[in-house]
């Protein structure tokens, strides 16, 4: 058996991780993993709004450089991550009481900066993140409240203008499976790819539980491919309660390797990210009190069933 990326290059797809800076730069083995095992690349964190402009006009290239430059050493394709989000985005943005004009402004500084920094280096862009809530309303953020749902073609428009050869995205985390939410994305995709805007795909984040992929997850997946949209998995993890049994160890390679195999069955499905490498570094733990161990290697940088699980379906 070959490694994760030989064996998904020979299958057309990429299989990606999210690399935190300081893991990249301070821990040697995982530095080894990313590039060993994946040939797909997102910045954790480095690439987000409080990352690179923590006050306005102030950029902080640092970390983001030295993730490009280490993705490109290892010949992976980037997915950047993430131009418009409510979160991590600092208060000068949120709390700075800007009108439609100038917030529309500041968003196009942001990502024409950003975006054109990094034109011809970033294959994908996700340029808005988490829009909807669960019920398939939008969400309250300073982007939507200023602007209303218009920020989206905006924010796509100036994207693609930064950097036209870039692949757009709309992503967000549980839509995975159909419903609501998922169900609200469809109806902006199909209008926004109406009305000419640029838009080239979906990204399902597929944060998952342990045992709960969505049994419809390749039908929604084609729904989005049928209009025309590639699709792709974006962050995925799958999190145990803690301690994680052998048998829950197991579910998870199942889980895992259902969701890789829902992405080769989709003709337009670009390929699957991981949210991180090894479970002592991910998100998990600090936003899922109880839960824990869900990625493909663990606390001694060995491969879990999880692992076995991307491995058999490649
Ligand atoms: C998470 C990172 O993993 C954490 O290090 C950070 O503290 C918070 O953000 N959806 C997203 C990601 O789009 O950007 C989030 O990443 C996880 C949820």
């Amino acid at each position: 058996q070959g490694t994760l990326r030989d064996l998904a290059e020979a299958r057309g797809v990429e299989i990606g991780a999210a690399l935190g800076a300081d893991h990249l730069s301070g821990d040697p083995e995982f530095a080894r993993l990313a590039g060993a095992e994946f040939n797909a690349a997102t910045a954790e964190n480095a690439m987000k709004w409080d990352a690179l402009q923590p006050s306005r006009g102030q950029f902080n290239w640092g970390n983001a450089d030295s993730f490009m430059a280490s993705a490109r050493a290892d010949g992976q394709a980037v997915r950047g991550h993430t131009l418009v989000w409510h979160s991590q985005l600092p208060s000068w943005v949120s709390d700075g009481g800007f009108s439609p004009d100038q917030l529309r402004t500041v968003m196009g500084e942001h990502i024409g900066t950003v975006a054109g920094r990094y034109a011809g280096q970033v294959a994908y862009w996700d340029v808005a993140n988490e829009i909807f809530l669960e019920d398939g309303s939008w969400r309250g953020s300073v982007f939507y409240d200023t602007l209303g749902e218009g920020f989206v073609a905006d924010a796509l428009r100036m994207a693609d203008q930064a950097d036209p050869n870039a692949k757009l995205y709309l992503n967000d985390y549980n839509i995975e499976g159909i419903n609501p939410k998922s169900d609200a994305y469809y109806d902006l995709a199909r209008s926004l790819l109406e009305q000419g805007v640029p838009l080239d795909g979906i990204g399902m984040q597929t944060h998952l539980i342990n045992g709960q992929v969505p049994h419809d997850m390749r039908q929604n997946m084609q729904r989005f491919a049928d209009l025309g949209l590639d699709v792709a998995v974006t962050e995925l993890d799958v999190r145990i309660q803690m301690p994680a049994d052998q048998g829950e160890l197991q579910q998870q390679g199942q889980d895992y390797r259902a969701v890789m195999e829902n992405c080769l069955a989709v003709d337009r499905c670009v390929g699957v990210t991981v949210w991180g490498i090894v479970d002592q570094y991910s998100w998990v733990p600090d936003v899922f009190p109880g839960y824990g161990a869900p990625l493909p290697f663990n606390e001694q940088y060995r491969p879990k069933p999880a692992y076995y699980g991307l491995q058999q379906a490649l």
